[in-house]
Formats: structure tokens, sequence, C-alpha cells
């Protein structure tokens, strides 16, 4: 079964830093790293590496980056025929600070990405009625986003929305129309401006997106886990304790893995238990999409929590 990401590519360069600098002044860091990243190429990559067959829908830019990008899709067994340049426009870069307790803050400069339209969508139109899932974020225009929810809905896709990073511009009615929403608990909080400090309140405000129509809500805690809110049902899945040094990019990993085995076995808890496991894998190591194991090394890993 086919899933399309509909999304940003990004180049991450990470620096891995004791102690932010203060205005004004310069501090030195300890390392840097830079690798693939942006939301919906981790995505794509995730779900890839556990064994989805994928299609992507992006835009490069007409940069040194863009080639390595659509090299990396392609190495990873993912359909770049929609994967497009555009000139005079750099690529997606996104500089991200990773403290010592292996927390992220990242920045984002769109570049190309900014360039995804509805056009592009009717141009793949023939490639998305195979698939039986899109998974979009909000690092293109929100006018692609709402288009490949009307193109999803049209065709019967089930679709997941991660609403990433949080814009308090999207449309919940848009939202309404999505499968599963997958936000993290600060994207929870900016989208409902509700306090997310501890679990009942974090399930208090996925609750009121449920009040408001929505279908599922999966929030994803970090250390924490994650929790489903469907109908009445409250379901949270514990985490899988790990020694984290880089947690950039987990969101995603879990997201694509979720995305595969749940297209896998139609099982969402299921889905959710092995995108814990992925998601853990990747935050003991550096970067985003290099931190996401392949499918020998995450049985591995398996095994090893099992025993
Ligand atoms: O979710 C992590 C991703 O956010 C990074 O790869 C960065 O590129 C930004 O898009």
């Amino acid at each position: 079964m086919k899933i399309a990401v509909i999304g940003s590519n990004m180049v991450d360069l990470i620096t891995y830093v004791d102690q932010m600098p203060k205005a004004g002044e310069t501090l030195e860091a300890p390392t840097f790293h830079m690798g693939c990243g942006g939301k919906g190429a981790n995505q794509a990559i995730a779900a890839a590496r556990t064994g989805a067959n994928v299609m992507m829908l992006s835009k490069v830019g007409d940069d040194i980056f863009a080639d390595n990008t659509i090299r990396n899709f392609q190495q990873n067994g993912i359909d770049t025929q929609y994967v497009e340049k555009v000139s005079g426009v750099s690529s997606g870069v996104a500089p991200i600070f990773v403290d010592s307790s292996s927390q992220n803050r990242i920045l984002i400069i769109k570049g190309a990405n900014a360039h995804l339209q509805p056009e592009d969508i009717d141009r793949a139109a023939a490639a998305l009625k195979q698939c039986k899932l899109i998974i979009l974020q909000l690092e293109i225009p929100l006018e692609t986003v709402y288009y490949a929810i009307d193109f999803a809905n049209h065709h019967g896709i089930q679709v997941i929305l991660n609403p990433a990073p949080a814009s308090k511009a999207l449309s919940l009615e848009y939202a309404c129309k999505c499968d599963f929403f997958m936000p993290n608990e600060t994207e929870l909080e900016i989208l409902t401006a509700m306090p997310v400090a501890n679990m009942t309140q974090i399930q208090a405000a996925a609750r009121s997106l449920l009040e408001k129509g929505l279908k599922n809500v999966i929030v994803t805690l970090g250390a924490k886990g994650s929790v489903w809110l469907h109908g009445d049902q409250v379901i949270q899945v514990p985490p899988c304790k790990v020694q984290a040094v880089d947690t950039s990019g987990a969101g995603d990993a879990f997201i694509g893995c979720f995305a595969q085995h749940y297209m896998q076995t139609g099982n969402v808890l299921e889905a959710m238990k092995e995108a814990s496991l992925f998601a853990a894998y990747s935050v003991t190591g550096k970067g985003t999409q290099s931190s996401y194991p392949n499918q020998v090394e995450f049985n591995a890993f398996k095994q090893a929590q099992l025993s």
C-alpha cells in the first residue's frame, strides 16, 4: 500500500550547545552536524525505512543542497518523480540547537518549500490516487495543505495531519476532515491555548479538539510516551526508556513509523507502540534522519527491549 508525503524537506544545520549565547555574546559550541531533514522528508524516510512504499511531493531550490536531497530520497527507496527544483530560490534550511539535556530548538527558513502549490497536487493526481494515505505537515503553504485534504477526502484516501510547526491560522474545519491529527504537546498548547503541564491538562486540551469535531487526536509526548483520544476513549502508550542524545526529529520518526504500521495492520494502538520504539531508537543518535534505524537495526533494538 502506497503512502504519499506532501510536505517539506530541509537541510538541518545542528549545533550542539552547552549554553545558548546571550545577545552580543560569542560562545564556542562543541560540535556540529549537517544532514537531510524537514518534517515531511523525515516522515517519508521513517515510513520508507520501516518498509512502506512512499512517494514524496516536495520542492527543492536550485542550490548545492538540491541534488543531495533528491539522492537521499532515492537511496531510501522513495519515489521522487514529484520532487521538483524551483529556480532562483534556496532549498529549505533549518538551524537547530540541541542542548546538553538533548532538547532541541529549531528555526526554519522555508525556501523552496513555500513554492509547493495546489497545482502541484493536480499534476501528481494520478499517482496520488494510487495511495491509501497522505501525510501532511505545516512547513508548506496552508492553501496546499487544505487542497491536499480536499483531494484526499474526494478520493477516499486517509489523511494524517501533523500540525507542525503550530499555526493558529490552521482551519479547524480542515483539521476535522483528517483521520488523524498528531501534534506534540507544545503544538497542542499553542493550538488550543490550554495548559499542558501534566497528563490531565494534556488530555483536557486534546479532548477540546474532539469536542470541536476532530476524529482521532494522537499527542506525542517525548519522554512521556504518547496518548490517543478517540470518542470517549483515552489510550496512553508508555515511553520506551533510552539514553537520549538528540531528540530532533523524534516526532517525525513516530509519525512515519506509525503510518507504515497502521497501513500494514489497520491497528492504531499497535502502530503507536511500534512508533514509540522507532522514535526511542532515533533519540539515541545525532541528527534527524541520520538517527533513524534501518529494518535490521530496528529489529535488533526491539529484540533488546524485550530481553
Ligand atoms: O521535526 C524536526 C524537523 O523540523 C527538522 O528536521 C527541521 O528540518 C524542521 O523541519
